[in-house]
């Protein structure tokens, strides 16, 4: 979607992406992922997501992006934490202790803005792109984290029944676009639930990616 869908989203508050918690799924799955304290984790497309806090308290380095400057701002702001910023190409980084948020622009991220990463977490990141930028996404995130293992939440859904974001991402998609370079296992599945599963009958997927 354009950079325009969704500063109207956020300007006229339709995030019903956000969630009031960290997502139960991140903390059921997290273990999964084998990071240890001081380890960097990746967030893109990162929103004010409040699963930021909760890898913040796992002692882990956080690294996000995200369109939307106030919603980077406000992250900041509600752990009481005062940043600094810096622009940075096309850029803007926003970081204090932990946490690093650049704001724009994740095809303009690359590699040498990022310290190494040793694992991704996308919840609502690739199922938030429309299918022709997909298979860009996820060549450009595993080249500019040299492939870390990914906990990814999936949707699996009729997407002839309901518009996206969020798209339906299913089980032959995540194998067309990362199984050259990871290991796909899944994790869990669950019936959709929250506004997408008010719409539509479907599946919430938990995926493991491991670098092959
Ligand atoms: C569906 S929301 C998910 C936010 C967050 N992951 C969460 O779980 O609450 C997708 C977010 O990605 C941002 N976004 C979409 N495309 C982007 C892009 N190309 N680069 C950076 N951010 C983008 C949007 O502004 C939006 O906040």
């Amino acid at each position: 979607m354009e950079k325009s869908f969704w500063q109207a989203r956020w300007q006229e508050g339709r995030i019903g992406f956000h969630e009031p918690a960290a997502n139960p799924l991140l903390i059921t799955h997290f273990k999964t992922l084998n990071l240890r304290p001081g380890d960097t984790v990746f967030v893109p497309l990162c929103g004010k997501s409040l699963d930021l806090d909760w890898l913040l308290s796992r002692d882990l380095h956080v690294i996000g992006i995200e369109f939307h400057q106030d919603a980077v701002d406000e992250v900041f702001d509600r752990l009481d934490l005062i940043p600094e910023r810096q622009n940075i190409g096309a850029l803007t980084r926003t970081s204090a202790g932990n946490l690093t948020l650049f704001c724009g622009d994740i095809f303009d991220l690359t590699a040498d803005f990022l310290s190494p990463i040793n694992a991704i977490y996308d919840r609502a990141a690739i199922v938030a792109l429309p299918p022709e930028t997909r298979q860009q996404y996820a060549a450009h995130i595993t080249e500019i984290t040299q492939s870390a293992p990914q906990l990814l939440i999936s949707f699996d859904y009729d997407q002839t029944l309901s518009d996206g974001p969020p798209f339906s991402v299913p089980q032959p998609e995540l194998i067309n676009h990362y199984a050259a370079t990871y290991a796909l296992t899944k994790l869990a599945q669950h019936p959709l639930d929250g506004p997408l599963g008010e719409r539509t009958q479907g599946l919430e997927e938990t995926w493991l990616l491991t670098r092959k």
